[in-house]
C-alpha cells in the first residue's frame, strides 16, 4: 500500500481534514495512558532549523503513543555532508515508521515523500506549514464550533504560515482577508487556486473588519534573520494591536504560531489579553499531530 503523507494541507481531502481535528479534540478530552496505537513505531524527525513546538509535540505524542521519536539534524548526520535525499529517504525508511521534515525548501520534503516508503510529514518549510494548521483549526473548533463561513483576517507577512492558511482556507472554507506589504504577498501559485475565498486589504483595520479570528505571524522568518531591521520597517504599519482588534468581532479570537515578538508583529495587549488564545492553540499541536501520526501510521 503506498503511503499517504501530510506535506500540505492538501494532501488530504476536506473531510480527512475535518475528521483529523474531531480525534485531536477527543484525544485531548480523554488521555488514557493505555492506549497506545503506536507501540513499538518509530518516527524520524530531521529539524534543518530551530524548533520548541514542533519537537516537543511530536516526540511527546509518540511517547504517549508507546513509541519512539528519533531527533537527527543534519549535523548529526550524512545529510549534512551531501547524501542525496533520494538515498537518505530510501534508507531511512527502510527502519523507521514515519519522518518528519523541518527544513528549507518544499522541494526537499516533496522529494522525501516521493522516495519514502513510509508517511514523510512536513514540520515546517519556507513555502508551508500544514502542522500548525491543525493546531489552529483545532483551536477554533474548541472555542467557537465549526469555522466554515468565518471570516479570519491574516495580517503581516504572506509566508508559510500565510500559504498554509490560504489551502486552510480552502478546506475548512472560511474566507480569508489579507493585509500584507505589496511586495511581501503570498504567491499568486497558492492564492489563485483558493479564488474568491481570498481578499487582499491594504490595512490590518480593513483586514480585520468583521473577523472572527486575527491570526499573525513573525515579520521576518527562520532563514531571513538578517533581514530583521529592513523587515521592522517595511512591516511597521502591518501590526496587530488594539485598534486591529476593535475593528474585529468583539468575540474575534487572537492567534500566533509562536515564537512571536511583543511590540513588533502584535502588541502585548493583544497576545496577553482576554482574546488571544496563543497558549491552548501551541498545546494543540501535540493533541492534533497525535491524531495525524495515528491516521497515517495505523492504516
Ligand atoms: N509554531 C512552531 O512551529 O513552533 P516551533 O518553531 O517552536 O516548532
Ligand atoms: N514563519 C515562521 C514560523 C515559525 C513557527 C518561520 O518560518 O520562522
Amino acid at each position: 500500500m503506498q503511503p499517504r503523507h501530510f506535506t500540505s494541507l492538501l494532501d488530504l481531502t476536506s473531510a480527512e481534514l475535518h475528521a483529523l481535528i474531531l480525534r485531536a479534540m477527543e484525544l485531548k478530552r480523554h488521555r488514557d495512558p493505555d492506549y497506545q496505537p503506536l507501540k513499538g513505531k518509530v518516527l524520524a524527525m530531521i529539524f534543518e532549523k530551530s524548533s520548541t513546538r514542533t519537537r516537543i509535540s511530536f516526540e511527546a505524542g509518540m511517547a504517549q503513543f508507546g513509541g519512539t521519536a528519533l531527533f537527527l539534524s543534519p549535523r548529526d548526520t550524512q545529510l549534512g555532508r551531501g547524501e542525496p535525499l533520494e538515498d537518505s529517504a530510501k534508507v531511512i525508511s527502510s527502519m523507521v515508521d514515519c519522518i518528519m521534515l523541518r527544513t528549507h525548501k518544499h522541494e526537499t520534503v516533496t522529494t522525501f515523500a516521493k522516495h519514502s516508503r513510509v508517511p514523510v510529514i512536513n514540520g515546517l518549510t519556507d513555502l508551508k506549514h500544514p502542522c500548525q494548521l491543525l493546531a489552529d483549526m483545532q483551536t477554533y473548533f474548541e472555542f467557537r464550533g465549526d469555522i466554515a463561513g468565518k471570516t479570519v483576517a491574516w495580517i503581516g507577512d504572506g509566508n508559510n504560515m500565510c500559504h498554509s492558511y490560504i489551502n486552510a482556507a480552502r478546506q475548512f472554507g472560511f474566507k480569508l482577508n489579507i493585509a500584507c506589504p505589496v511586495d511581501y504577498r503570498p504567491l499568486q501559485s497558492i492564492v489563485d487556486p483558493a479564488g474568491d475565498r481570498i481578499a487582499f486589504f491594504n490595512t490590518p483595520e480593513q483586514a480585520a473588519h468583521q473577523a472572527d479570528l486575527v491570526v499573525t505571524d513573525v515579520w521576518a522568518s527562520m532563514g531571513q534573520e538578517e533581514e530583521q531591521k529592513k523587515r521592522e520597517f517595511v512591516f511597521k504599519d502591518f501590526q496587530v494591536n488594539a485598534a486591529t482588534m476593535a475593528a474585529a468581532k468583539p468575540d474575534a479570537l487572537f492567534m500566533h504560531c509562536l515564537p512571536a515578538h511583543r511590540g513588533e508583529e502584535v502588541t502585548a495587549d493583544v497576545i496577553d489579553g482576554p482574546q488571544s488564545v496563543v497558549f491552548p492553540e501551541a498545546e494543540n499541536r501535540l493533541h492534533a499531530q497525535k491524531a495525524l501520526l495515528e491516521f497515517l501510521i495505523c492504516r
